[in-house]
């Protein structure tokens, strides 16, 4: 079982200034709705029972939108108002299944997930990039179910242009049937020259707890940072199952600016 999930959140977010100078990105709102729940809600509805959160000094909002019971009782006893208390409700749903670790210095994906080690129990682990939404389908449910029925680790993977192969992690893979594939090889922002496929990695992972070791090992990649697709590519190497997941939902890229009005104006859309 997949009870776990870990979301790196202290990135800096300067994709998204001027609206991340005070706010927290994941804290943004899209459609009425921090960006960050969706998130949650997703995981929720696919079984997770514990968030570990990576935040960093800078993004102590994050933990105070969750732990901010005094503020809400106060103007609960005040108002008694139907829908601040059900919106309370969640939070305190939330707050329950919520652990934080800080990564002060964003050295990448990878060096966040190894901040985890210790709170990590079993053998594998969701891993959740919050830039990326994935909607009308559940995601994290897939992958779940594909790592059931393949034991091995999954990554959700879409086809995307192939002159924007450099913006994502690219897979090489065999073995593929109508929704998923094994993957034989991963690489970081590839050219287009030395792209294995146009399949890219989206924000979302079940990995081994063996990548913690591998972490350690790597040196810094590209833009000095620690890359997760590094290890996984170790890992591949040395024989570890991973397979990719042609999810069904629709994926939209709340990163950028124009990704996140986008992101807003499918939602509401979607909603309608
Ligand atoms: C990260 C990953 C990349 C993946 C992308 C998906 O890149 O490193 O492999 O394709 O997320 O959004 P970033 O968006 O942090 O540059």
């Amino acid at each position: 079982m997949i009870k776990q999930a870990i979301i790196p959140l202290a990135g800096l977010g300067t994709r998204l200034l001027p609206l991340t100078s005070v706010m927290p990105k994941e804290l943004l709102p899209i459609n009425g709705k921090p960006n960050l729940e969706y998130i949650l809600d997703e995981c929720f509805e696919a079984g997770i029972k514990e968030f570990i959160f990576v935040i960093s000094k800078n993004k102590l909002s994050i933990k105070k939108y969750f732990f901010n019971d005094v503020f809400y009782k106060k103007i609960i006893k005040k108002k008694n108002d139907k829908r601040i208390i059900e919106e309370f409700k969640k939070i305190k749903k939330y707050q329950k299944m919520i652990k934080f670790v800080y990564q002060n210095n964003p050295k990448g994906t990878g060096d966040a997930v190894l901040k985890c080690r210790k709170y990590i129990k079993d053998k594998f682990f969701l891993m959740l990039l919050p830039d990326d939404l994935i909607i009308n389908k559940n995601c994290s449910k897939e992958m779940i179910s594909l790592h059931k029925k393949t034991k091995g680790s999954i990554i959700a993977t879409k086809r995307v242009d192939k002159k924007t192969v450099s913006r994502w992690g690219i897979l090489g893979f065999s073995e593929k049937r109508k929704n998923f594939f094994r993957i034989k090889n991963v690489i970081e922002k590839p050219s287009i020259k030395q792209a294995p496929s146009n399949y890219a990695i989206i924000g979302r992972y079940i990995l081994p707890s063996k990548i913690f070791s591998e972490i350690t090992k790597l040196k810094t990649g590209q833009g000095e940072e620690i890359h997760i697709t590094d290890a996984i590519k170790n890992l591949i190497y040395r024989g570890e199952k991973f397979f990719g997941n042609i999810f069904m939902g629709k994926y939209l890229d709340c990163g950028t600016i124009n990704g996140y009005i986008q992101s807003s104006i499918k939602i509401f859309k979607g909603k309608k």
